[in-house]
Parts: structure tokens; sequence; C-alpha cells
């Protein structure tokens, strides 16, 4: 049985989530979601997936594509998802994604995507020249999720509005086709540090790969060296230290930092804010940027030594990829038969 919001669904609780292979990964890929990850796989079922379908929605360069899913896999790896406990596999090779989009392109109204925020961000002013993949993205992420009828979603907050619309489309075709709880309504398991970390320029915008200042973000390839500098570049003002939530208020730089370092540490904010509030900036960047580079270094080292061995990497993915189809594709061959499909 799953949470309340599931309904009355009565299968397996699995977890499922995803990657873009799209640049490289940052601080917030990482502690929006790759860490938490980590944490769930022992827990429950899991299948996370490096979404190669989705970072097509823009130009990708068909040269480097494959070694950026791998790069994804040994991002995964390092941060301690174990492939002998969950399945780690490519989105491309598991053919149930792009079947069951189409049938769900056909289940999701457009109204449901003109809303999508996502898209009206990525598309910009040109929406007219974006493809039509990007705008039809999270109806294929929908796919994704219920094409494995999992329950529990893991993401970041900016991907809150996608499942909401994921649990649109699975309340809807099991409505519209008379399948009641055929799919789960997925429950996004966003709360948590770090679901929402902001850049280091400018703490009310998200920190994002397609931010063209790289000052803005951690990635997760950067050296220890370039993960101090920024940490001690990040905006701060003039004030000092916050030592307690409300002297934090109003202040979106200082808050993402201390959120950062929470997250990271592992500490609470109050403990954090206890040790250094009133204090000034420099030696608390100093503090967080110790923690940032301990924190990541054995990440980015076990990342270097997987991505050393792509053989390695492609062995795990081929046999995982065989095992995620395994699960999906009796999923949509039901779903093909509750269609109504001649021969289904
Ligand atoms: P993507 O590749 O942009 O990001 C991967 C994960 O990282 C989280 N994230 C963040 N978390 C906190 N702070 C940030 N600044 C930050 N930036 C990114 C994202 O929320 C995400 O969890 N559409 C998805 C991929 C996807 C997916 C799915 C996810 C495709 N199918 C099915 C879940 C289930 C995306 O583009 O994530």
């Amino acid at each position: 049985m799953t949470d309340s919001n599931s309904g009355s669904y009565t299968g397996p609780d699995r977890v499922f989530s995803g990657v873009q292979p799209s640049g490289s990964l940052h601080l917030g890929n990482y502690l929006g979601a790759l860490k938490k990850f980590a944490r769930l796989q022992n827990e429950k079922d899991c299948v996370f997936c490096i979404v190669d379908l989705h970072a097509i929605t823009v130009p990708q360069d068909p040269a480097k594509l494959a070694d950026q899913t791998r790069e994804i896999a040994a991002a995964y790896f390092a941060a301690g998802v174990d492939p002998s406990k969950a399945i780690v596999y490519a989105q491309s090779s598991v053919r149930a994604h792009t079947e069951l989009a189409w049938y769900f392109n056909c289940v999701a109204r457009t109204g449901w995507l003109n809303r999508m925020t996502q898209f009206k961000d990525k598309a910009g002013k040109n929406a007219e020249r974006a493809s039509v993949g990007l705008y039809t993205y999270p109806v294929l992420q929908a796919a994704d999720i219920l094409a494995f009828k999992a329950t529990h979603v893991p993401v970041g907050e900016d991907q809150k509005q996608h499942l909401e619309l994921s649990r649109d489309i699975a309340g809807k075709f099991n409505h519209d086709f008379n399948a009641p709880n055929f799919f789960p309504l997925p429950e996004p398991l966003i709360k948590g540090p770090g679901a929402k970390v902001m850049s280091l320029r400018d703490g009310t915008k998200k920190m994002s790969k397609s931010d063209p200042s790289d000052a803005s973000r951690i990635n997760l390839t950067d050296t220890p060296d370039q993960i101090a500098k920024k940490v001690r570049k990040a905006k701060t003002d003039t004030g000092a230290v916050p030592a307690t939530a409300s002297e934090m208020e109003g202040r979106p730089d200082i808050a993402n930092l201390i959120g950062i370092y929470s997250a990271l540490s592992e500490r609470s904010e109050a403990d954090i804010m206890n040790e250094h509030g009133g204090g000034q900036f420099g030696p608390f960047k100093n503090a967080l940027a110790d923690v940032a580079v301990e924190t990541l270094r054995p990440v980015t080292e076990s990342m270097n030594r997987y991505l050393a061995a792509p053989d390695e990497i492609d062995a795990i993915l081929n046999k995982a990829g065989d095992a995620a189809a395994e699960i999906a594709d009796p999923i949509v061959a039901d779903v093909r038969r509750i269609i109504g499909f001649r021969g289904a």
C-alpha cells in the first residue's frame, strides 16, 4: 500500500527518478536528487534513469551524447547509488518510454501543458521555434514514472509542477478508460535540505546548468580550488551572519548559503547559526568552503574512477536496461489492452 495521496492503489511501492545527460551536474542535482536516491535505495525498490530522450528536446552533439550519459551514470554511482540495489539505466534503451508517452499525449490536455512554467522558461521568447518535444517533455516524464507504476518520485522543487501533471495524467487515464487504480498517483518526495539550491550569484534564482555564469554553481567536476573560490565569491550582504531564522528573512543569498551548509554537513540550520551567528561572512565562507570541498572530493574522485572504465559503465547500464524493460513492458502491454488495440 502506498501513502494516502496515491488513492486506493494497492500495488507495491516503487521509487523512480531521472537526471538529464545535458551538461555537467551541479550541487543542486547532487543535494536535490542524487543524495536522496542513495538513501532511498535502502528503503524501497528503486529505478533510476538517465533521461537521454529528454536531453534531445534541445540540440545535443551526437558525438558526445553517449559519453554524457556515462557521466551521469558515474555520478549516480559516485553519489552512492549501488547498481546491485537499484536499477540504473539509460532511457533510450527501454522502448516503453516512447510508446507510453504517445498514449499519454492523447490523454494530457493542451491546456495542462500550456501552464507548464519550465517550458515557458526554457523556450523563452522563441516558443514558436522550440521543438514539439520540449513542449510535450512533461508527458514523457509522466510516461517514465508510470511505465514502472512508480509510487514515489524524489526530485528537487523545480520538478513539482511536472509531478502534478503526472498525477493528472494517471488520474485521467484511470478515469477515461474505466481502469480504476490502474496507475498510482505518484507522490513527489521533495522535502528536506537541498530541495532548492539557489545560484551563488543570485539567491532568488535556482542553481542551474543553463546559467551563463559558471561562478553561479558548483559543478561536481570542479576542483577543490574552484569550489573554494566560488564559495568565497558567493554573493552576501553587508550585515552579519544571522543567528536566528528571523534574522535570515528577506536575505535569500544568505539563506541559500546556510541551506547549502546544512545539507552538505547534515547539521540543522539552527546549529550552524548557533556556531556562526553574529560573525563576519569571511570565516563563515571559509568554513563552508571546507565542508563543500571535503564532502564533494570523494564524489568527484569516485566519478572520475568510474569514468576511466566506460566499458564497465556500459555493462551495468545494459544489464539494468533489460531489468527495467522486464518491469515496464508488461505494464505497457496492459495499457495497450486497456486502450483496446487489436491483438493486444
Ligand atoms: P534535471 O536533469 O534538470 O535535474 C535532475 C534532478 O536535480 C534536481 N535539481 C535541483 N534540486 C535542487 N536545487 C536545484 N537548483 C536543482 N536543479 C536541479 C531536479 O529537481 C531533478 O530532481 N525533468 C527532469 C528529469 C526527469 C525526471 C523524470 C525526474 C525526466 N523524467 C521522471 C523524475 C521522474 C529534469 O530535467 O531533471
